[in-house]
């Protein structure tokens, strides 16, 4: 039993892939809860089991995603509720994300100076990359690091659970850009940090942008063992 459920486990983190594309298929309401249920096993912090994962459907996902999309392509900008990346970013840390954009444009043949091509996939992120289930995530505006961290947590019990019926998922930060419209639209207070969205659905395995491969850094530079 043991030995079995490691396997399944180290197949599934190790199948997990940001998928960016899906298949026009639907996904049940039941299977969505049960994604959720799931996610919510997550230990946290004291339990105090922070954040709000908010389903997008029908018009107001339509009406979202436009709003996304217009303020995306007018170049306009907002202040972020919290700094996803250090600043500056050091060269570690940037090679591994020059490293990632280098596997998803190049999946894509997006060349380096294809600004348009670039600018194309990354509104994509505003669409949810089309995939039939859309989620924002939020979390409870005066929580600190340990939040996130928490949240974290949920997150990626969520992904592993849509990985164990077959489905795929794609974190996007990159909602986190438009907290204030994100809000506004799907009528959430100011207590609501956005966090980030997140895209489930079942993979187009065929689209060129499902080919993107990322690596990991070495082990050693991850896991140190002093003593
Ligand atoms: C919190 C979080 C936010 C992310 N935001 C985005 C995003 O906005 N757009 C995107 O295309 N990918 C996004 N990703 C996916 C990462 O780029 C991806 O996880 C990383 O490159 C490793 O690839 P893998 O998930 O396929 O293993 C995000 C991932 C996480 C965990």
């Amino acid at each position: 039993m043991g030995q079995a459920l490691d396997t399944c486990l180290a197949g599934l983190t190790a199948d997990r892939r940001s998928v960016r594309a899906y298949r026009n298929q639907a996904v049940s309401d039941a299977d969505v809860r049960a994604l959720l249920e799931q996610a919510r096993q997550a230990p946290s912090g004291a339990n105090l089991q922070p954040g709000t994962f908010v389903q997008v459907r029908g018009v107001v996902r339509e009406q979202l995603c436009a709003k996304l999309m217009q303020a995306w392509q007018q170049g306009q900008q907002e202040t972020e509720d919290y700094a996803y990346f250090p600043k500056p970013m050091p060269m570690t840390l940037r090679r591994r994300q020059v490293a990632a954009a280098q596997a998803l444009y190049g999946a894509l043949g997006v060349t380096r100076d294809d600004r348009a091509g670039r600018d194309l996939q990354f509104e994509r992120n505003f669409r949810f990359f089309d995939a039939p289930v859309a989620l924002i995530v939020t979390l409870e505006h005066d929580f600190g690091p340990g939040g996130y961290m928490d949240l974290g947590m949920s997150l990626y019990g969520l992904m592993l659970a849509a990985q164990a019926k077959g489905l795929a998922t794609c974190a996007i930060g990159a909602m986190a850009s438009y907290p204030s419209l994100i809000r506004q639209q799907l009528g959430l207070d100011a207590h609501h940090t956005i966090v980030c969205g997140m895209a489930i659905g079942y993979a187009d395995a065929d689209a060129p942008v499902n080919q993107t491969q990322t690596t990991r850094c070495e082990i050693d530079e991850y896991f140190k063992v002093l003593g």
